[in-house]
């Protein structure tokens, strides 16, 4: 299915890529979360061990089977996604944060299940941001050589193109490659194709036509390698 991965060229290299959507609990049996499948995040997973990586993969709330070869750690908050693969980056060469992290989640947690009321009233849910994983990552690395990659989903709007709102993000988060991906047209959660544009801390652009995950996944490692330390 993967056309290409017969190049070992991740050979004893160490990868982190996250894949999912997290969950914010508001109480034992309710929580925010997205509608991330964490199909992208499990392709580069995938890739990643066919090109001869040893690979970490933070996955939460995914219902795919494990790819073989691969480490599957699981979580659910964003606090927890945080604190695995900041764990695992320590001795890692590169980390993708393809996971679709909640932004906010609620700012007290109730221990029990949150009862109806017989007067019609609904409780109003007070919400904080999250960490930021991917800024945290980039800002704060765990050491020099690590490379950095986000994703980003952007809509063009009064204030911008897809590609401004990229680059913005790019700044903003730090990281060396951000994969953007334009939702204007529809959405791409569950969508068996992708179609991107890989952008450089440098400025440099890489289209992707619109293809499988695995290809994107190929792309996305291809643009990885050249930024990788010397061995
Ligand atoms: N990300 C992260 N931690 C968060 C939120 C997002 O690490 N708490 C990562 C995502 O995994 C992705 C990148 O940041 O790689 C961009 O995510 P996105 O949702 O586009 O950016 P946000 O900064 O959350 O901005 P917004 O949702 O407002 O566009
Ligand atoms: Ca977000």
């Amino acid at each position: 299915a993967d056309a290409g991965a017969a190049v070992l060229d991740l050979t004893g290299r160490h990868v982190v890529v996250s894949a999912g959507g997290t969950r914010e609990y508001l109480d034992p049996v309710r929580f925010l979360g997205n509608r991330s499948s964490g199909r992208q995040g499990y392709a580069l997973a995938r890739t990643a061990a066919a090109r001869g990586a040893e690979v970490t993969l933070v996955a939460a709330n995914v219902t795919l089977p494990d790819p073989a070869g691969v480490k599957v750690v699981r979580v659910e908050t964003t606090e927890q996604m945080q604190a695995e693969v900041m764990a695992a980056c320590q001795s890692a060469d590169a980390v993708v944060m393809a996971a679709a992290p909640a932004d906010f989640r609620p700012t007290s947690f109730a221990d029990t299940k949150i009862k109806k009321t017989d007067d019609g009233s609904a409780p109003a849910i007070e919400l904080e941001q999250t960490p930021d994983i991917l800024a945290g990552l980039a800002r704060d690395r765990p050491h020099p050589g690590l490379v950095v990659v986000g994703f980003a989903a952007e809509t063009g709007d009064d204030s911008g193109t897809v590609m401004d709102h990229a680059r913005a993000k790019l700044a903003r988060k730090g990281c060396d490659l951000l994969v953007v991906n334009d939702v204007s047209g529809g959405q791409v959660f569950g969508a068996d194709d992708n179609e991107a544009v890989v952008l450089g801390a440098d400025g440099s652009t890489t289209h992707v036509a619109r293809g499988s995950k695995g290809a994107l996944a190929h792309v996305i490692w291809d643009r990885v390698t050249p930024l990788l330390p010397e061995r």
